[in-house]
């Protein structure tokens, strides 16, 4: 059977592309799903890519991961600095997760250090661009082989 990894996509992630070039380039969302995607194909798995602006949404996507994917990268946009309720999901959850981020949080602002789903997850990429996506998906193809 095919193994699934879900991308789960925060606020303002659907911005990419006209949204600070200057921090996070000129791809789209549209494609770095892309990108995924072929990445997926090429070593064996599928992706299941989505975004929302919504905190509650992304709380029920990674419930619905742990039934049907093996594992998820999540760039949860600035709910990476504030969200308990994602910290609670991903610890409720059996199957690995790492963060990513496009750009390096730590070079940032200082409220962007702090991230409150690190102690979560199995393992954080940050500062690849949108390469990050492929580093993660790497990563969770590592760990659920
Ligand atoms: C981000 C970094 C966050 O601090 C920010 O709120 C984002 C994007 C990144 O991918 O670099 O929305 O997660």
């Amino acid at each position: 059977m095919t193994r699934t990894i879900f991308v789960l996509n925060g606020p303002n992630l659907n911005m990419l592309g006209k949204r600070e070039p200057g921090i996070y380039g000129g791809k789209t969302l549209a494609d770095i799903q892309a990108d995924c995607a072929s990445h997926g194909e090429i070593h064996g798995f599928s992706v299941d890519f989505r975004q929302s602006n919504h905190e509650g949404q992304l709380v029920d996507w990674l419930h619905e991961a742990n039934d049907k994917a093996v594992g998820v990268a999540i760039n949860a946009g600035a709910y990476t600095h504030t969200s308990v309720a994602l910290h609670d999901a991903i610890r409720a959850i059996s199957i690995p997760v790492v963060e990513l981020h496009i750009s390096n949080v730590h070079a940032r602002e200082e409220f962007r250090h702090k991230s409150m789903i690190a102690a979560a997850v199995k393992g954080v990429i940050c500062g690849f661009g949108p390469y990050s996506y492929v580093l993660a998906l790497q990563a969770l193809d590592n760990l659920t082989r």
